[in-house]
């Protein structure tokens, strides 16, 4: 019998193992079905790298555990951890009393007109010191990490000036070195028109294109720029402008698109080969089969309109049918306050009636091809990290069908249990 070969873990017993193995991301059409579910399914690590994938036997079979016992997952699932592509990171305050203003019938708009939203955040971040920021962020990635994410997106976008739009981008980089979910940065400096430029959209993207995004740039702060475009805060134009401007400097486009009118944003994300378009809930038909072809992904955010009290949903079947590859995220910010992906699978299933394991390509393989992180993370695979999430459930389709609760027992980050028994392990 030929020797077996050293892991430093071995996960054994899963009554589901979901490798999300695919040649090719992201998944398109009905191949976002096809989530590479293993029955009593195992996982070998070594040096933070998954070795192998496969059955529990082949896996015993071809490996064993250096020292101390593998961890056994019987009667559980076994996933890739979770990658949020959309999150806000790195503000202050928190926002709770729209809820009662939404409840009056206050639409989002309204709100960000009256000086709330964006602009009540803008306020209380500039004036936060960069310590009282990276402890509110900390905060929020052990949320996450005790939900299964281990990768995020992180964007700023509540400074809209110079000086703290790079203190956010700064707090997020020492974030993900301290912690153990790892930050993919945004700049987001045109989230909307900083309060010095009311009503002069046109001179604040100027500014923000000469005196932020070459800093950001410079620094090597961000792998991305987004842009609100939208009625009321940035035009398609201004947000070419913009994006244009940014991709010259090595940052790829993403925009917040056809959230609350249809702008046009799905058709200028596929012109500009933007990495990916998010919301979407008012895109054109061809909009969205321009983003199909030029291979932009469509982030969906089902949190926004729970939290926003509206009906009106992203069209996720007509994307998934036209074969638009689409990822979830939370959209964590002060409006929307979930740090939980599962949550989110389950919005996505019962109001956009997304399948279990659609949901579930989303939040994993996809998601990280919507922030360029494929190579690396969002499936099961030898050579990838070992980012993996094992749930209290005999079966993936527990996610969102056991909702509200948190189902996530224990979390690995390249190779290190930092969730264990639903709690952080320090
Ligand atoms: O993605 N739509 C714009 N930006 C965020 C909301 C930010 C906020 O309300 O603070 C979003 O929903
Ligand atoms: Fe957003």
């Amino acid at each position: 019998m030929p020797a077996k070969k050293a892991a430093d873990l071995l996960i054994l017993n899963a009554s589901e193992l979901v490798t999300m193995a695919t040649p090719d991301p992201p998944k398109r059409g009905p191949r976002m079905r096809d989530i590479g579910a293993i029955q009593d399914g195992a996982v070998a690590i070594r040096g933070g790298k998954v070795l192998a994938a496969g059955t529990t036997s082949s896996i015993k079979e071809a490996f064993s555990q250096k020292k101390g016992r593998p961890l056994d997952a019987s009667g559980k699932t076994v996933i890739p951890g979770f990658v949020d592509p959309h999150a806000h990171l790195a503000f202050a305050g928190t926002r709770e009393n729209e809820m009662v203003m939404k409840l009056e019938g206050k639409t989002y708009m309204e709100i960000l007109e009256a000086g709330g939203g964006i602009l009540r955040t803008v306020r209380a971040t500039r004036a936060a010191s960069e310590k009282e920021l990276l402890a509110s962020t900390l905060g929020t990635l052990d949320r996450m990490l005790l939900h299964g994410t281990t990768t995020a997106e992180g964007k700023s976008g509540y400074g809209l000036d110079r000086d703290t739009e790079l203190r956010q981008l700064i707090v997020m980089e020492v974030a993900s070195r301290r912690h153990p979910v790892e930050i993919v940065p945004t700049f987001l400096g045109a989230h909307s028109v900083a309060p010095e430029y009311r009503g002069r959209g046109d001179a604040y993207i100027d500014f923000v294109i000469k005196e932020v995004l070459p800093e950001v740039a410079r620094l090597g702060l961000a792998r991305f720029c987004d842009v609100f475009c939208e009625e009321g805060v940035f035009s398609v134009d201004q947000s070419r402008k913009l994006l244009l401007a940014a991709s010259r400097l090595g940052l790829r486009p993403k925009l917040h698109a056809d959230e609350i009118v249809r702008t046009g944003g799905a058709e200028l994300a596929a012109e500009l080969g933007a990495i990916s378009a998010d919301h979407l809930l008012r895109s054109s038909e061809k909009g969205l089969e321009r983003m199909a072809g030029a291979n932009v992904v469509a982030v969906l955010l089902p949190g926004t309109p729970f939290t926003l009290m509206q009906k009106e949903h992203a069209d996720a079947r007509a994307m998934v049918s036209m074969g638009l590859p689409v990822a979830l995220a939370t959209d964590f910010n002060p409006n929307c306050m979930t740090e939980s992906m599962p949550f989110i699978i389950a919005l996505a299933g019962y109001n956009m009636r997304m399948t279990p394991s659609e949901a579930l390509a989303a939040s994993t393989i996809n998601a990280a091809c919507a922030i360029g992180v494929q190579e690396n993370v969002g499936s099961l695979e030898p050579g990838k990290l070992a980012d993996i999430a094992v749930l209290d459930a005999p079966n993936h389709m527990h996610i969102p069908y056991h909702f509200g609760v948190n189902l996530v027992e224990t979390v690995i980050k390249r190779g290190r249990t930092v969730v264990s028994g639903g709690s952080l392990a320090r």
